[in-house]
């Protein structure tokens, strides 16, 4: 399979585990845009869910496929989410946020019961850091905050280059108007704490490592799907 077949087969697995009244959270980015298209492509034929897009990407995406929407605001729990990854290792610890929907994304996933991510092979590691890591900051004292993440990750065995995401020219602005920092660490060898150090600092709105979040990855492989599965609340 081709990396693209593998995003394909790795969606239309997920679409194997929405059952009939579920609420869903929606996931970003190109293969779970692939499970958005299945799942429209379901409720076409008379499946019924109700879903909470994960950006406004998404949002449009659903909504021209006639998925019924709704907002956390409106429905605080759901069921399912259902969303790519940047990284992701053998425990389901992930790096999320290359497509810039890591805040919306996590606030989703974790009002969810269950998260299952979707991938192709080349995603899955040994161990996190070789995708660079957002993290989204408040664009107040964006300066200062940086200064921070950089001497807080440090005390964490993690140095790199930290980066101003741009965009045409211009900083990237997140469907939340805040700003990301991209963090070349190339190896992160503690992320549960990393992840806790970062979530301290403020000025920093969200990062994009995902702990204990997910509990079933299925990967398209170039020679079929495998899934793991992990109990995310007796690691
Ligand atoms: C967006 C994300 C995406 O899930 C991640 O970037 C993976 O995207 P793709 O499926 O296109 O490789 O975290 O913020």
């Amino acid at each position: 399979m081709t990396p693209d077949e593998q995003k394909q087969a790795a969606a239309d697995a997920a679409l194997d585990h929405i059952e009939d009244g579920m609420l869903l959270g929606l996931g970003t980015g190109s293969t779970a845009a692939r499970f958005v298209d299945g799942l429209g492509r379901k409720i076409s034929a008379g499946l019924n869910v109700l879903c909470v897009p994960t950006s406004k990407a998404t949002e449009t995406q659903a909504s021209q496929l006639g998925i019924p929407l709704t907002t956390l605001a409106e429905t605080p729990e759901l069921d399912l989410t259902v969303d790519g990854a940047d990284e992701l290792d053998d425990k389901l610890s992930l790096i999320k946020g290359g497509g810039g929907a890591l805040l919306r994304e996590k606030i989703v996933a974790t009002s969810s019961k269950r998260m299952i991510v979707i991938a192709d092979a080349s995603k899955h590691v040994e161990t996190l850091g070789r995708f660079p890591l957002p993290v989204e900051v408040i664009p107040f004292g964006h300066g200062s905050t940086r200064l921070k993440i950089k001497a807080a990750s440090s005390a964490c065995g993690c140095q790199g280059d930290i980066v101003l995401r741009m965009r045409d020219g211009e900083p990237f602005v997140t469907d939340n108007a805040n700003l990301i920092y991209d963090c070349h660490f190339g190896r992160i060898e503690d992320a549960g704490t990393l992840a806790q150090v970062l979530s301290s600092i403020a000025g920093v709105a969200d990062h994009g490592l995902f702990i204990r979040t997910a509990d079933l990855a299925l990967i398209g492989r170039p020679g079929g799907l495998q899934t793991i599965k992990v109990d995310k609340w007796h690691e």
